[in-house]
């Protein structure tokens, strides 16, 4: 998927909110919550952002049994040392267990 997006972080938010709402009820959801939960103030689909994309996330654990599980984990209490020096602070408790798996799975599904 190409979308165009990243000149500014607002721009960003909007097209990639509108590209997914447009796709299967599941996407869309993912990338609610990515937008509701501020994930989007760091990350987009397919540019890094402060963190990295999530299409290269999906693509570096693709085939990984344990990914889904692996990634709710980091969400929900931050990462470190993965793509670069910057870390991801935590996201749990203010994001809840199950709105981190359905957030798990909609950054794996994105490549
Ligand atoms: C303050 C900025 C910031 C916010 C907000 C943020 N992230 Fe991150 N995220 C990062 C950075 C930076 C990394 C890279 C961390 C590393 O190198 O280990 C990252 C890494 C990740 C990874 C990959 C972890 C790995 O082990 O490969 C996923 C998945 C992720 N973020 C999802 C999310 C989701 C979902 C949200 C919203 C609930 C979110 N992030 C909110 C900055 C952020």
């Amino acid at each position: 998927m190409k979308h165009q997006l990243g000149w500014s972080l607002i721009a960003a938010c909007g097209v990639a909110a509108l590209a997914f709402s447009a796709g299967t009820s599941y996407a869309a959801t993912g990338a609610e919550l990515a937008q509701k939960n501020g994930c989007i103030a760091c990350h987009s689909v397919d540019k890094k952002v402060l963190g990295p994309a999530f299409k290269d996330v999906s693509k570096k654990y693709k085939g990984n049994a344990d990914a889904v599980a692996m990634l709710s984990k980091k969400i929900k209490d931050g990462s470190t040392g993965v793509w670069g020096p910057i870390p991801m602070p935590p996201n749990g408790p203010r994001v809840s267990d199950a709105d981190i798996k359905v957030l798990a799975e909609y950054v794996l599904a994105t490549n």
